[in-house]
C-alpha cells in the first residue's frame, strides 16, 4: 500500500516553564463553588494545548516536532542550525518572561530565512502597544474609541472624554488588568482606577471612552485576500445588572469565578447582513492596517447607535479548538486540524 506523501516538516515552536496552574482545577469538586458552572472547570492547560495543534497537523499529515524554547536561545539556534524545518509554527508568546521579546523570536527565525506561521516582529510589536496601533488606525480612518494615553496617575479634570471610561494597560493583552472596576463613571473612581492600575502596570495606561453596546471578536484567515469568518458575539445578558458588560480577565480565564459561566460565546453572531458587511470593512481595513498575516482576531464593539469601533488588534491569536477564532472557522466550515494547515500553507508559499 503507498504510503501518504508526508507535507512537508514543521515544528510547532513555543516557549514554555512549568504550567499555569489549569491542571490543579481538576482536583476541585464543582459542587463546592457556590455557584452553578455552565462550562466546565477543567480547562485544557497550556501544554495540552501545544499538543493539540501537533496531533491536529499530524492528522493533516505534517511531519511534525514541537519544540519548546524553555527561556534558552540556544534551543532555537541549535534549531536553525542542524536541523531546520520546513516551517516553524509559531506559537511564541514572550521570551525571558516578557512579552516584548515576543517580535524578537519572529526576527531571529527572519534572520534564518526559515519561513513561519503568522505575524512579523513589526506587527507582534504595535499590536503589544495599543495606544501605537489606536493612533495608526485613526490615522487610516478606522474607528476605534476616544482615548488618552497616559504615563503619570494624573489627567486633568478637562479631560475632553466622555464617562464611563475604561482604564486598562496598554501593553497587555489576553484582559490582564481588566476587572469590573475598570469601567469608572466619574472622577473619583477614575481617580482610583488609575492608581490601582499605575501600582501594578507598566505605563503608558489607556483612559479610554467606554463603548456601550455589542462586543464582537472577529477572525481573518489569509491574506490575499483575508477572509472575515462568521463573527462572534459574546454575550453579557447574565451578568447581574450591576455589573459592566467588559469580558474581564476573570471573565475569559478564570472557571471559578461566577462571571466565567455568565459571559456566553454566540457564532454566528445574529447580526444583519448590512451590519455584517460594514463590520467585515472595517475590521479587514484594521488587519491590513496593523500588519497582521495569515491570521489574527480584531476586537470590536458596535455602540447602540450603531458605530462600531476598534479595541484592539490580536495577531497570532489563541488557537484553542472551540474558542474564539477556532469557533469561527469551524462555523466556517474549516475544521480545526484543516484552519492549522491553511496556516501552514500560508507560511510555505513564502518559502521561495
Ligand atoms: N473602550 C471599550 N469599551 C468597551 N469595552 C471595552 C473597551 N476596551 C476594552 N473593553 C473590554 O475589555 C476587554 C479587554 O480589552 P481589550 O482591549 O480587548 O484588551 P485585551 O483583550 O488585550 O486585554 C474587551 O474584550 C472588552 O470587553
Ligand atoms: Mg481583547
Amino acid at each position: 500500500m503507498p504510503t501518504a506523501r508526508k507535507r512537508g516538516s514543521v515544528v510547532v515552536l513555543y516557549n514554555s516553564v512549568g504550567d499555569e496552574g489549569y491542571g490543579e482545577f481538576r482536583k476541585i469538586d464543582p459542587s463546592t463553588l457556590g455557584f452553578e458552572p455552565q462550562y466546565d472547570i477543567a480547562v485544557a492547560t497550556v501544554a495540552e494545548e501545544y499538543e493539540a495543534i501537533i496531533q491536529g497537523l499530524r492528522k493533516e499529515r505534517f511531519h511534525v516536532r514541537g519544540v519548546n524554547l524553555a527561556e534558552d536561545i540556544g534551543n532555537l539556534e541549535r534549531l536553525v542550525r542542524r536541523n531546520p524545518p520546513e516551517v516553524v509554527f509559531n506559537l511564541v508568546e514572550s521570551f525571558h518572561d516578557s512579552a516584548d521579546l515576543e517580535p524578537a523570536v519572529a526576527g531571529f527565525l527572519d534572520l534564518y530565512r526559515i519561513p513561519y506561521t503568522g505575524a512579523t516582529p513589526m506587527a507582534l510589536a504595535i499590536c503589544r502597544r495599543k495606544g501605537l496601533l489606536k493612533n495608526l488606525l485613526l490615522a487610516s480612518g478606522v474607528p476605534t474609541p476616544r482615548f488618552h494615553q497616559i504615563w503619570k496617575p494624573k489627567i486633568a479634570v478637562r479631560h475632553g472624554l466622555h464617562y464611563p471610561l475604561i482604564v486598562k494597560p496598554a501593553r497587555e493583552d489576553a484582559s490582564a488588568g481588566v476587572e469590573e472596576r475598570s469601567v469608572v463613571y466619574d472622577r473619583a473612581q477614575l481617580l482610583a482606577q488609575l492608581e490601582r492600575v499605575f501600582a501594578e502596570f507598566a505605563p503608558p495606561i489607556l483612559v479610554e471612552e467606554f463603548i456601550e453596546g455589542r462586543e464582537f471578536h472577529i477572525s481573518i484567515l489569509g491574506n490575499d485576500p483575508p477572509e472575515m469568518l462568521p463573527p462572534l458575539e459574546y454575550d453579557f445578558s447574565d451578568l447581574p445588572p450591576d455589573q459592566p458588560s467588559v469580558l474581564s480577565y476573570a471573565a475569559k480565564w478564570d472557571p471559578l469565578a461566577e462571571v466565567f459561566h455568565r459571559v456566553a460565546a454566540h457564532c454566528p453572531a445574529d447580526i444583519s447582513k448590512r451590519l455584517a458587511k460594514r463590520i467585515e470593512e472595517v475590521a479587514l481595513r484594521a488587519y491590513r492596517v496593523s500588519g497582521c498575516r495569515d491570521y489574527a482576531r480584531l476586537d470590536l464593539r458596535v455602540s447602540a447607535d450603531n458605530h462600531i469601533y476598534v479595541l484592539e488588534a490580536n495577531p497570532n491569536p489563541d488557537l484553542t479548538e472551540g474558542v474564539s477564532f477556532m469557533h469561527s472557522a469551524e462555523v466556517a466550515g474549516y475544521s480545526f486540524a484543516k484552519t492549522l494547515r491553511r496556516i501552514v500553507e500560508m507560511a510555505q508559499g513564502r518559502a521561495a
